[in-house]
């Protein structure tokens, strides 16, 4: 088995609003595995990008971590990055150094005012010895690897003159500046079309066999997941659901919220003229989470009396997979 890289526990973060703190992040637990990807999956809503921006403690105004532990085991002392000073060094270092970061909103995370080639030098010369030359000439090697045309030219762009798709790939460019050993990739392919996406995938995979590179795919793309996942973490209103290998989750999931993702993914052939399933309803405000389990209330297979008063028990199964759902829990003598 692999050793944990990144091991977050019982992370809270939540946003205050004239309404109350909305619960973004409500108690979650996750294991990175180094060398391994793990997929964190969800409708849209369900906080996996505030527990990515939790991890390197960028989450913005109003919000706030409020508890848990995020640890990171490199090749010293393992910490708890939640508990570490702002100045501290190892936090500098871990930022665009050993994890890479891809944003959601490429948008966000360029500066407007400086060229892609000046953006990436800096991350360069940052974390590595680089002089200024040699740190040029690896901004257009990987310029050229995540696949913008011209490299030698483009290097001297401002992200106003690139694409969304040309930018986002500048933006993977500079999340891969110095090797780092965790790769965090928030929905990173969206914007991009399907051949780009193919390739930016691929180039995920080769540098996770070359360099050993753990990779956090964030995503609610279910075919992406079955290409690129080892292990699979299902996110539903800030907390993890349930959590499997890729297979055993694809062959038999077991939260009616996976089984729900999974029924709505076309299968070529079968459903082709035919309208799919999506999960009925939507995710509710986290502001007003249902009482019981969350899930309840879109839940087909919801007992009445149990899912909408008691919180679901995470249950653990044989192989190490967890699903918080009452259907398998013992004491109540339900059948797995
Ligand atoms: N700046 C903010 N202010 C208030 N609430 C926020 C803010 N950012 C995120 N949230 C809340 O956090 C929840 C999770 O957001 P997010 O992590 O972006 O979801 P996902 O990435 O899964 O689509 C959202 O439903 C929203 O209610
Ligand atoms: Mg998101």
């Amino acid at each position: 088995m692999a050793q944990p890289l990144l091991e977050i526990s019982g992370l809270r973060t939540g946003f205050e609003t004239h309404d109350g703190t909305v619960p973004a992040v409500d108690g979650v637990d996750l294991t990175v595995h180094a060398g391994k990807t793990l997929c964190v999956v969800g409708e849209s809503g369900c906080g996996k990008s505030v527990t990515a921006r939790s991890i390197l403690r960028l989450v913005e105004e109003p919000g706030r971590i409020e508890a848990g532990t995020v640890t990171w085991h490199g090749d010293d002392e393992p910490f708890d990055v939640l508990s570490l000073d702002h100045d501290d060094e190892r936090l500098q270092k871990l930022r665009g150094g050993d994890i890479g970061m891809i944003f959601q909103e490429p948008a966000a995370s360029l500066l407007p005012l400086r060229s892609i080639g000046a953006q990436l030098i800096e991350t360069i010369r940052n974390h590595t010895d680089l002089d200024k030359k040699a740190a040029r000439e690896r901004a257009i090697d990987l310029l050229q690897l995540v696949g913008i045309p011209k490299p030698h030219e483009r290097v001297d762009a401002y992200p106003f003159q690139l694409s969304g798709g040309m930018c986002q790939r500048a933006m993977i460019a500079i999340a891969l500046c110095a090797d780092p050993s965790l790769l965090i990739a928030d929905e990173p392919t969206t914007a991009l079309d399907v051949t780009t996406q193919a390739r930016i995938l691929d180039l995920m995979r080769n540098l996770q066999e070359r360099h050993h590179m753990a990779v956090m795919f964030i995503t609610h793309d279910l075919g992406v997941v079955a290409e690129l996942a080892d292990e699979v973490a299902v996110m539903y209103l800030g907390r993890v659901v349930e959590r499997a290998g890729v297979e055993e989750l694809f062959a038999d999931p077991k939260h009616p919220y996976t089984r729900a993702l999974l029924e709505s993914v076309p299968v070529l052939g079968r459903d082709r003229g035919r309208d799919l399933p999506t999960v009925p309803g939507t995710v509710p405000n986290p502001l007003h989470r249902p009482k019981g389990c969350s899930f309840h209330p879109r839940c087909r297979d919801a007992i009445a009396g149990r899912c909408d008063i008691d919180e679901p028990p995470e249950v653990v199964f044989d192989d190490g997979r967890t699903a918080e759902c009452v259907l398998y829990d013992d004491r109540e003598g339900a059948q797995a």
